[in-house]
C-alpha cells in the first residue's frame, strides 16, 4: 500500500517527530519537575532497527519530513548511525534535530556528513551566569561553540528556541531579538505551555506572543518574512536590516491546529497524534510480537484518525499531563 495520511479534518500528515530518548543531560526547570523524572527503562526504548522500520512504513504513507528529538537526542548512543540510515530513505526530504546544543560542537560535523540537514537549539538564557544556574553548572559557551560548529558544518538555518517566562528570563527578550541583527539565525519565541513541570506552570508567568511582539517593536518594525516556506507553526518576521529571522510559535493565542501536519513517536514506541492529547497508539508491543507491515500501516492510520481537531488549552488548563515535555520531545 502506498498513499498518504489524511485525517478527518483535511489535514495532510507528512511530518513525524521521533523522540529517541527521554533522558537529558540538562534539567531545565520548566521542562522537568524538581523531584526528577523516572526514566523509561532501556528495554522499553525502541531500538534503531524498530524506529527505522516504523519510519520506512510511514514513508509509504506519505511521511517526508522527520525531526529527531529527546530528551536530548545527542545523548543516545550511535545517534549518527540513525541519521545515516534515515538519510538513505529517498522519500525523506527533510531531516532535522532539536537539541539543547551542549554536545553539538562534538557532533555537528558527523551529523551533517551523515545527512542531517538542520538543527534547532533550545536556549533560554544568554547570560552565562543564569545559564549555569538553570542547567546546574553547564557552560553557555559550549552551546555557542555548538551553534558555530553547526553553521560551519552547513546545518542551516540554525533555529534558536526560547520560551519566555515572566520573572525568569523575560528580561532577555530584547537581547534574543537583537541576536538576529548580526547573526544569520532564526530566533523563535515559544509561548509557555502548561506542560512539563507542574510546579512551574503558572498563568501569571505566561507571556503571549502579542506581548512579546510589543516589546520587540521597541527595537524596530517587525517586517513579515516569507523567505522560508511557511511549513511549521512559526510566524516569521525580520527587524529592519537584520540578517536573521524572528519567529513566533503561539500554541495558546494562535491555534495552528488547523494546519497541523505532525505525528509524534515517543521513545517507548507510542504514536502520539497530538502534543496535548493523552491518547497514544502502541507500536512497540505489536512490533515485538512479530506483526507484519500491514498491521503497522493500520496502526499509523489509526493514530491519524484519532488526531484531535484542536487542543483546548485556552479553555481548560489540564492539571497534569502523564508525560512531561522531555518524554514527548516538544
Ligand atoms: P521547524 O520545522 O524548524 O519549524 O521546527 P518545529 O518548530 O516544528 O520544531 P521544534 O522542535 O523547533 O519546535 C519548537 C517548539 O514548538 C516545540 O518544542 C513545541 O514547544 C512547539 N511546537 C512544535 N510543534 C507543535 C505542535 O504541533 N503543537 C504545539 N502546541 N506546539 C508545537
Ligand atoms: N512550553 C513551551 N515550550 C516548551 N518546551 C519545553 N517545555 C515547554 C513548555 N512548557 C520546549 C523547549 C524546546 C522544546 C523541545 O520544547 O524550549 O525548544
Ligand atoms: Fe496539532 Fe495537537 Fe499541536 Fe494542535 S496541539 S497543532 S492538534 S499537535
Amino acid at each position: 500500500m502506498s498513499g498518504h495520511l489524511q485525517d478527518h479534518f483535511e489535514r495532510r500528515i507528512d511530518y513525524m517527530r521521533i523522540s529517541v530518548t527521554d533522558r537529558c543531560n540538562l534539567r531545565c526547570i520548566y521542562c522537568m519537575p524538581s523531584e526528577g523524572v523516572r526514566f523509561i527503562e532501556h528495554r522499553e526504548i525502541l531500538r534503531y532497527e524498530e524506529i527505522l522500520r516504523i519510519v520506512r512504513i510511514a514513508t509509504r504513507l506519505g511521511i517526508s519530513k522527520v525531526r529527531i528529538t529527546g530528551g536530548e537526542p545527542l545523548v543516545r548512543k550511535d545517534i549518527v548511525r540513525l541519521i545515516e540510515s534515515l538519510a538513505e530513505m529517498t522519500e525523506i526530504e527533510d531531516i532535522s534535530l532539536t537539541t539543547n546544543g551542549v554536545l553539538l560542537k562534538a557532533y555537528a560535523g558527523d551529523l551533517s556528513r551523515a545527512g542531517l540537514q538542520r538543527v534547532n537549539v533550545s536556549l533560554d538564557s544568554l547570560s552565562p551566569e543564569r545559564y549555569e544556574i538553570i542547567t546546574r553548572g553547564r557552560h553557555l559557551s559550549d552551546v555557542w561553540d555548538g551553534i558555530e560548529e553547526a553553521e560551519n558544518a552547513g546545518l542551516k538555518p540554525v533555529k534558536i528556541n526560547i520560551v519566555p517566562i515572566k520573572g525568569f528570563n523575560d528580561d532577555e527578550i530584547l537581547d534574543f531579538a537583537m541576536l538576529t541583527l548580526r547573526r544569520p539565525v532564526d530566533v523563535r519565541f515559544i509561548e509557555f505551555m502548561p506542560i512539563g513541570a507542574k510546579e512551574m506552570w503558572d498563568e501569571r508567568k505566561y507571556i503571549s506572543t502579542g506581548e512579546i511582539k510589543e516589546r520587540i517593536r521597541t527595537l524596530g518594525d517587525l517586517v513579515p518574512d516569507r523567505s522560508e516556506r511557511q511549513a511549521g507553526p512559526a510566524e516569521n518576521y525580520r527587524l529592519p536590516g537584520a540578517v536573521g529571522v524572528i519567529g513566533f510559535i503561539s500554541p495558546l493565542t494562535n491555534h495552528f491546529c488547523s494546519s497541523c501536519n505532525r505525528l509524534r513517536l515517543t521513545a517507548d514506541g507510542k504514536m502520539r497524534p497530538c502534543l496535548f492529547s493523552e491518547s497514544e497508539i502502541d507500536l512497540k508491543n505489536p512490533i515485538r510480537n512479530g506483526c507484519d507491515d500491514t498491521e503497522i500501516e493500520r496502526l499509523l492510520s489509526l493514530a491519524v484518525s484519532v488526531k484531535p481537531k484542536e487542543h483546548r488549552l485556552g479553555e481548560r488548563i489540564p492539571r497534569r499531563f502523564q508525560r512531561t515535555m522531555s518524554k514527548i520531545g516538544g
